[in-house]
Parts: C-alpha cells; sequence; structure tokens
C-alpha cells in the first residue's frame, strides 16, 4: 500500500472514493466542502440528510456518484464530538473508511479530515495504522485466497503535507503487530518453539539485534527448574530467546520486554477439558509474539534506548515425562515452588525469563503474557490488566497505551492475597483460590523480581478477538505491540 500525504482540496482530488470526515452535530458543509457539493450537485448533503447520518463514532454512509465526476464514490465516517476527538477516534475512522473503500473494489482512496491545521500530534501515524490494520488478511492457511481480486493500493492523506517520517513510522510500527499477529494466528503444528527462534533470528539478520538462544541444557546450567518443569513433556525442544537492540552510542535507557512464549497450552496434567477453549490455546504465545513484534519494529526505529526482547519459549503437554500435580521445582533464584496446578504454567516459565532479565540490570522491565482466565473474568476481552511496583513506570505504560488505542486498566498488587500461594512444603504454590485468580498471579510473579521497576500485564482477553472491531480483524489482535513501541519510545 502507498500512502501520500498531500496538499490537495477534496475538491481536485480525482480517483475511486473520497472519504470525509465530519464531527458530530457539525454537519453543515461550508469552505471546501461546500464547494465539493454543489460540485456533486448536492450528493454529499443528500447522503448526510437520506442517512440521518449525525456524525457519531463509528458512523459511516457511503454512495456512487454519477459518471463524469473525477471521484466514483463518497464516503462520510462520523468523527464525534470535535472536543472529544482522541487519536484512535482517528485511527478507527480510517479503518471504517479503508474497509468500505475495500467492499467497494476501489483501488484510490483519499482521506479528508476537518479542522486539518488543528489535529492531534501524531494524526498521520494513525491514520495509516488504521488503514494498514483493518486491511491486514492473514491468508497464509488457505488454499484460494477469498479476497485476492482488485484491492486499495494507494491513500491519499488529504492537507496533510511533509508528513514522509509519519507515514514510514506508521508503517514500520504496523509490520510488528502484523508479525505478532501472524505469529498469534498460526497453530501450534506450524509456530513452535523452534519456529519462534527462527523469527528472532529473521529479525536479528534484518535489522541487526544481536541473538542469544539458549537450549534445554544452557537453561539447566542457569537452574531454570520452573521453565524445564513445564517444557519436560513436549517433543519440541524449549527455546529461551533473547534479542538485545543495542543503539549506537550511549543508551538514554535500558529497558526490557519479557513475553510469555506457550506456543500451546493443553493445561498439561490438569488437562483443560471439553469448554475450556483448549483449542484456542495456540495464542498461548501472545506476549512472546508481541515481544517479536515489538523487536522488529524497534530494530527499524532505531531508538537511543537498549532494549532487551526475551522470551521463554515452550508448550505444556502432557507424556509420562509430564511435571505432575504436586511437584516441587527450583527456580533460578533458588525458590521453590509447589505446583498445585499444572495449567498455571505461564507463571512458572516467567519466573526464569523475569529472573534472568533483571540480572541483565535494566532500568524497567514489562512482562506480557496470556497469563489468566481470570483476568477476562475481570476486565473482559478488550482491557488488558496491569500491575506494577512503580507507579512512574504504570503512568509511562498508560500514556503509552493511551496514544496507541490499546487499553490497560491498573489492578492491585495485593500483598495480602500472596497467602493464597503460601505451600506447606516449599516456599511457595504456583496457583491460589479461584477469587482474584489475576492479582495472585501477578503476586507470584513479583517474587522474581527483586528491585527493579516492574509492570505485568496480561493480555489474555485482547490478545485476538471473535468480532472485528475497529482495525482489529477476527482473530490476533497484535496486542500490546503498539504501546510497547510508544513507550520504548517515549
Ligand atoms: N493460558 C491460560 C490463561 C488463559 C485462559 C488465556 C483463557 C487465554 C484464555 C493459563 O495458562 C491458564 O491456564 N491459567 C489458568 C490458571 C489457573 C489454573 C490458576 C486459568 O486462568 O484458568
Ligand atoms: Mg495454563
Ligand atoms: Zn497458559
Amino acid at each position: 500500500m502507498e500512502f501520500r500525504a498531500i496538499n490537495t482540496v477534496p475538491l481536485e482530488w480525482a480517483g475511486d472514493a473520497l472519504a470525509v470526515g465530519l464531527f458530530e452535530n457539525a454537519l453543515e458543509l461550508t469552505g471546501d466542502l461546500a464547494q465539493l457539493d454543489s460540485r456533486l450537485q448536492g450528493t454529499l448533503s443528500e447522503l448526510i440528510a437520506e442517512k440521518k447520518f449525525i456524525g457519531d463514532v463509528g458512523s459511516s454512509a457511503v454512495t456512487r456518484v454519477g459518471s463524469g465526476s473525477p471521484v466514483r464514490k463518497i464516503i462520510i465516517v462520523g468523527l464525534g464530538k470535535q472536543d472529544k476527538l482522541k487519536l484512535d477516534v482517528l485511527r478507527r475512522a480510517a479503518a471504517i473508511a479503508a474497509r468500505i473503500a475495500k467492499k467497494e473494489k476501489c483501488q484510490t482512496l483519499a482521506l479528508s479530515l476537518p479542522i486539518w491545521n488543528n489535529l492531534p500530534e501524531n494524526t498521520v501515524q494513525a491514520l495509516v495504522e488504521g488503514v494498514e490494520l483493518s486491511l491486514h488478511q492473514d491468508n497464509r492457511f488457505k488454499s484460494s485466497p477469498e479476497d485476492q481480486e482488485v484491492s486499495l493500493q494507494q491513500v491519499d492523506l488529504l492537507g496533510l503535507v511533509g508528513q514522509e517520517e509519519a507515514i514510514a513510522r506508521a508503517k514500520v510500527i504496523c509490520s510488528g503487530v502484523i508479525l505478532a499477529r501472524e505469529l498469534v494466528a498460526a497453530p501450534a503444528n506450524s509456530c513452535t518453539p523452534v519456529t519462534m527462534a527462527q523469527t528472532a533470528q529473521e529479525i536479528a539478520a534484518a535489522h541487526g539485534l544481536l541473538l542469544e538462544i539458549l537450549e534445554r541444557e544452557d537453561c539447566e546450567k542457569l537452574g531454570m527448574g520452573a521453565f524445564l518443569g513445564v517444557a519436560q513433556a513436549s517433543d519440541i525442544p524449549p527455546k529461551f530467546i533473547h534479542l538485545t537492540y543495542r543503539p549506537e552510542g550511549t543508551p538514554r535507557r535500558k529497558l526490557a520486554i519479557v513475553g510469555k512464549g506457550l506456543t500451546f497450552d493443553s493445561g498439561g496434567l490438569n488437562i483443560k477439558v471439553a469448554g475450556s477453549g483448549v483449542e484456542t490455546m495456540k495464542t498461548d504465545m501472545g506476549g512472546a509474539g508481541a515481544t517479536l513484534g515489538a523487536a522488529k519494529a524497534i530494530g527499524q526505529l532505531k531508538p537511543d534506548v537498549e532494549v532487551h526482547f526475551i522470551s521463554a519459549v515452550t508448550e505444556n503437554m502432557i507424556s509420562g515425562r509430564a511435571m505432575r500435580p504436586g511437584d516441587i521445582l527450583t527456580a533460578s533464584n533458588g525458590k521453590t515452588i509447589e505446583v498445585n496446578n499444572t495449567d498455571a504454567e505461564g507463571r512458572l516459565t516467567l519466573a526464569d525469563a523475569l529472573v534472568f532479565t533483571e540480572k541483565l540490570g535494566v532500568d524497567a522491565v514489562v512482562d506480557l503474557a496470556t497469563l489468566t482466565g481470570a483476568c477476562i473474568i475481570a476486565l473482559g476481552d478488550d482491557i488488558g490488566g496491569m500491575w506494577s511496583t512503580d507507579d512512574e513506570l504504570a503512568n509511562q505504560i498508560t500514556q503509552a497505551a493511551e496514544g496507541a488505542g490499546e487499553k490497560f486498566w491498573r489492578m492491585p498488587l495485593e500483598e495480602k492475597y500472596f497467602e493464597g500461594l503460601k505451600s506447606p512444603i516449599a516456599d511457595m504454590k504456583n496457583t491460589g483460590p479461584r477469587a482474584g485468580g489475576s492479582i495472585t498471579a501477578a503476586l507470584f510473579l513479583k517474587q522474581f523480581v527483586k528491585e527493579t521497576p516492574w509492570a505485568h500485564l496480561d493480555i489474555a482477553g485482547p490478545v485476538s478477538t471473535d468480532k472485528e472491531n475497529g482495525y482489529n480483524n477476527v482473530g490476533a489482535t497484535g496486542y500490546p505491540v503498539r504501546t510497547l513501541v510508544n513507550w520504548v519510545l517515549g
């Protein structure tokens, strides 16, 4: 897809579809739009009246323009109230326009926004993201893809000249989001610990990152008993992935991103029963997928920040070698864990990943994980949970997520609930009571971070969606790559 930010006014643009953004209750056409409307013999005002269009967020309408006109279709998209305009409204509006243009078999699309001299910072980036992400379709596993005919090829952003850098930045970020989506969407017989390591290798080679892969024996030497306990029943070797992006010169900060990487979670001997969503557990490497997606984007954006991308990747399987309920594992910081539920495996893999990460001496660590069903119960499908030992880091994440249009809600690290993880025989159990299950999971992780500012993001809900939603299509969302990139750049 080619994007151009050009100074053409709507009236002078020629192409397949012209999409006009309109604020709620500000539908009186003035200036350029009034001229356009009269040139189109009132098509625009008729469309508004006929569809009872009021410009609320998410609304849209489309009509054909009579032959002889330089444009074939006119699309109107609601932007809501002007004083409530957020970047994500623009991202979604661009997605709506792109989806309509695609459906109407348009090859060229122009986006025209009101108040173009007074738009939020990063508007162009958000528009490009909205278009790219809404049009991304994963046809890798179809023998004959449905939509191969005409496709959108060029998008012009009218009145937004000189924004080449923002366009390039958006495309790079989308390449990371799309990588994360494709890793999450790939089934567990296609995306394995071995292929995840290969993907890390490709990113390292393409964008000049350092790559270290720890094999099972290397992890044994480091005493990663928690990670290896989870990995021990799988026939596919575990891979501990550590990618490093180092800027030229002295880095302004050193950060780490740690992703849960279960390419499949059967539950282990506490096997997931029918109805538990076991058939969706290929998405249980969503944290690692987003970590690699962020690495791909950061490797191209080249900020003045050192970033470590870490994931302990394995499957959680069953066999004669499987970890048993009740087994006691020793993590690489020496702490012992009574595994009272083999399905609480993500926290075991993250325990050793966090201990490894803290030894790197970074300024802050963020982990992301499809960690608990309890977090979905608490916050639903669209909002991730955030826990942090550090208010400043929590605020940085909140801000980064706001700009990204990805939602997180800060949850409490309620120390008293750690009582639920007390074990009579080991230092702790890996599972507490049902109530507050996402909080005890976070408290478990906290045992493996000593003093580095740390935030934990539970992305079990938003990692995928079962309905088309804004610029997200059904399936993997690539959440929260954009938040991570904003955080690193911020
Ligand atoms: N991968 C799951 C969490 C999950 C559930 C993600 C649903 C996405 C959708 C995790 O490993 C798990 O099984 N968690 C258990 C923990 C329980 C045994 C304490 C859960 O949430 O039921
Ligand atoms: Mg599990
Ligand atoms: Zn899991």
